[in-house]
């Protein structure tokens, strides 16, 4: 049974969008996953076929109501992990993108206007989750960018398995630079090592570079993979 999708959305339309071309459009046509979209109109009751209202409390904007999205939900397969994509949701990680791609697939309900009821996701224990500090108008790009991530991931999707390994963030590093013909471009060399033949060597300089930019640009991430290092046998790599 392949990897299954199903994207919750007043907007069907933006699936599979981007994820109909390149890897994710061709594992799609593979059957290397599935993807089914439920419109949540579908699941109003009322002749006016609303979905959402004020909010209690006063403010700005909509709120998706909890009985239309509880319905729209229950027509999800039940056995698939949930989760509601919000920008007050956990940041995604690579390390959760992994365990979904391992996983029998997943629901991702996309919130609209200022977001969901409170209590839907609570009932449903819905895992609420962010794909960056900024806010979108709609949950659907996050769900895009989830399953691209996941979709990945899957056996086979990618030519070169080994590239996943190499991946930003897989060792809890950003990825060191790439480089690749001409070796002289506007007077710019690549790095002399990469042109030597020295494997050893090649690791050792890669693994530097993976180090230096992610000092530089993710203390965050180097904190907590100098904090991993810690706790390995051999000081392998190590740096301030
Ligand atoms: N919906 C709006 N902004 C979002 C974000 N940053 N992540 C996930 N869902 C969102």
């Amino acid at each position: 049974m392949s990897w299954r999708a199903v994207v919750l959305t007043l907007f069907p339309d933006m699936f599979p969008g981007p994820l109909a071309l390149s890897l994710a459009g061709r594992a799609l046509a593979d059957g290397v996953w599935a993807l089914r979209t439920i419109d949540i109109r579908d699941f109003a009751t009322d002749r006016h076929r609303s979905v959402d209202d004020v909010p209690f409390g006063g403010g700005a904007g909509m709120v998706l109501r909890p009985d239309v999205v509880d319905a729209a939900l229950a027509a999800a397969d039940p056995d698939l992990p949930a989760i509601c994509l919000t920008p007050r949701g956990a940041p995604l990680t690579q390390a959760r993108v992994r365990d979904l791609a391992a996983g029998p697939g997943v629901a991702l309900l996309c919130g609209r206007y200022e977001g969901v009821d409170q209590r839907v996701i609570e009932a449903r224990g819905l895992e609420q989750v962010s794909v960056g500090d900024y806010v979108l108008s709609g949950g659907e790009p996050a769900a895009l960018v989830l399953l691209d991530a996941a979709v990945r991931l899957l056996p086979g999707v990618m030519g070169a398995a080994a590239s996943a390994e190499d991946d930003s963030f897989s060792a809890g590093l950003l990825e060191y630079p790439h480089y690749t013909r001409p070796a002289e471009w506007q007077g710019r060399a690549v790095p002399p090592v990469l042109l030597s033949g020295n494997h050893a060597a090649i690791a050792a300089w890669r693994q530097e570079e993976a180090e230096r930019i992610t000092r530089e640009r993710r203390p965050d991430l180097w904190a907590a993979y100098r904090a991993g290092a810690d706790r390995l046998p051999a000081p392998a790599a190590r740096r301030n």
